[in-house]
């Protein structure tokens, strides 16, 4: 809780005339209104380049609200929300628009609390974060100052520790809200609730009772207009070193000593160690998307993109094995794969239990298929639970039935959008679904030691077709181990 004594906060949103502040800043806000988490006194100041005024800036937020929120808008609450934004133009160079800033944060509130979002390109992080030092915005009595740093932080090890030595030499660790937005989506919160709030399934979440652990993160999409990006960044950067470490580490966690920030965290962050300790187990296989056929249309390969080399070796999917060094996962594979341009859209945690010794006894056993627990995370939100029962009229014949639950599917429940959350929580000072420094760090080891061995490897890219499940590597690498994935 808070215990500072300045009550009133203004969010400060940097890059406020782009694509992530329309479609999901802004509709997350309105939401926020919505759902009364906002005090009547907070207010936004929206910082861009062009030339606006603020009614003619809030017209446009309204616009964008209109198309990102799916459900009929409440006039009132949009009304209420447009009133709280001010249009502030400067670039982010710019000293004399600092020092305005500045004045104007002052004749909105002599004593506030401020909440910067740097929804900006990763190279403008730093001009932005030594600009507000110099202009005395980053400290005040009685009042905090916060920075949501949007991903990624960093392409590597030390361009990651590079940054976060300038921002924490002028905000402290607590203060930084590191974003991976994955962790404000619902399922994703609902995993802690699943483990640790059912007697059943925490005394079986181990090596005697798990067989394998599969974690699948699946795009239909290409790069689309993101080709000069996903040229420097690639699978690895843009997916496994943020969003699937983080399944990993919420299905692999030890149960903390409670749900405080820093135990959560500390808990996450074993299981990455236990990772990179076990660095030379890592088996990976890795793809590029060639032409192919999707919803009966012909798409482009990926060298074929705007902005993508004709040669690229970028990879557009990973595999991994990974095999966790504690007692409780010993020797359990946890497979993780993503990809774009694949068959299906589905991010899902796949949960395969050990067969029972005695199901041998059963007439068809050779049949039965082992249980699986699996935590559906996008599109579809919910849990499904495949256990066998008889199959009637039989003496004992072994039949596979399914248990759903879906979070989504009823009209009319909706779960909020991650950024609704995650930006509710850096207004409250909650930094839990956001990633700590040593985490981050680790995440680097690991993904940097995977490329380092990508870099020694001859790639034969493209190496899988746009619109199935990936390359046949990716089959391999369970095929090996007498496992094929569930996901498909
Ligand atoms: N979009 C998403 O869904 C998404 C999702 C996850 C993470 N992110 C991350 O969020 C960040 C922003 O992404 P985005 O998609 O919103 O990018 P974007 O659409 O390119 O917006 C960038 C913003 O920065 C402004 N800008 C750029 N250079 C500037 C300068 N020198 N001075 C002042 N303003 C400047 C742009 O102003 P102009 O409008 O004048 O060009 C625009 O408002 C990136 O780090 C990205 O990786 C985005």
């Amino acid at each position: 809780m808070d215990t500072h004594e300045c009550k009133s906060t203004v969010l400060i949103i940097f890059g406020a005339t782009g694509d992530l502040t329309h479609r999901k800043l802004m509709p997350a806000l309105y939401f926020l209104e919505k759902e009364k988490k906002i005090s009547d006194d907070f207010q936004i100041i929206a910082i861009g380049r062009r030339n606006k005024t603020s009614e003619s800036y809030i017209e446009e937020i309204v616009d964008s609200i209109k198309s990102n929120v799916s459900e009929r808008l409440n006039h009132e609450i949009l009304e209420k929300l447009a009133k709280r934004i001010q249009y502030h133009r400067q670039t982010f160079a710019d000293d004399l628009g600092y020092q305005k800033l500045h004045n104007d944060i002052e004749a909105i509130h002599t004593c506030c609390n401020i909440l910067y979002y740097l929804a900006v390109a990763p190279e403008y992080f730093d001009v932005i974060i030594e600009k507000l030092e110099r202009y005395n915005m980053t400290q005040k009595e009685g009042a905090w100052r916060r920075v949501v740093i949007e991903k990624p932080f960093g392409r590597d090890l030390t361009t990651a520790e590079a940054l976060n030595s300038r921002i924490s030499s002028i905000f402290e660790e607590k203060d930084i809200y590191r974003i991976d937005h994955y962790l404000g989506k619902e399922m994703l919160q609902n995993m802690l609730v699943l483990r640790f709030a059912n007697a059943f399934l925490e005394p079986i979440w181990n090596h005697q009772h798990i067989d394998n652990v599969q974690i699948s993160s699946c795009e239909t999409l290409g790069v689309e207009t993101r080709g000069a990006y996903y040229e420097s960044s690639g699978i690895l950067r843009d997916m496994v070193q943020n969003h699937m470490l983080q399944l990993v580490m919420l299905t692999a966690m030890e149960p903390p000593k409670s749900f405080s920030e820093k135990h959560i965290r500390d808990e996450k962050l074993k299981v990455l160690e236990s990772l990179t300790e076990n660095m030379e187990k890592i088996e990976t296989a890795c793809g590029q998307y060639d032409s192919g056929t999707m919803d009966k249309k012909a798409v482009a390969s990926y060298r074929q993109e705007d902005k993508v080399a004709g040669n690229s070796n970028v990879a557009t999917f990973a595999a991994m094995k990974f095999i966790l060094n504690n007692e409780r996962w010993k020797d359990v594979p946890f497979y993780v794969r993503t990809g774009k341009r694949l068959e299906q859209k589905v991010t899902e945690v796949v949960i395969e239990f050990k067969h029972l010794p005695q199901m041998k006894n059963f007439e068809n056993s050779e049949h039965i298929k082992p249980n699986t627990l699996v935590i559906k995370i996008h599109p579809e939100e919910g849990i499904e639970f495949k256990f066998n029962t008889k199959k009637p009229r039989t003496i004992n014949d072994v039949v596979p039935v399914n248990m759903n639950f879906c979070q989504n599917c009823e009209t009319g429940v909706s779960s909020p959008e991650a950024y609704e959350r995650l930006l509710h929580d850096a207004l409250r000072g909650d930094a839990t679904l956001f990633t700590r420094w040593d985490e981050v760090k680790q995440s680097w080891i690991l993904i940097d030691a995977i490329l380092a061995k990508w870099g020694k490897k001859t790639l034969h890219f493209p190496n899988y077709k746009a619109g199935t499940w990936g390359p046949e590597t990716a089959h391999e690498l369970l095929g090996k181990d007498g496992r094929r994935w569930w996901v498909e």
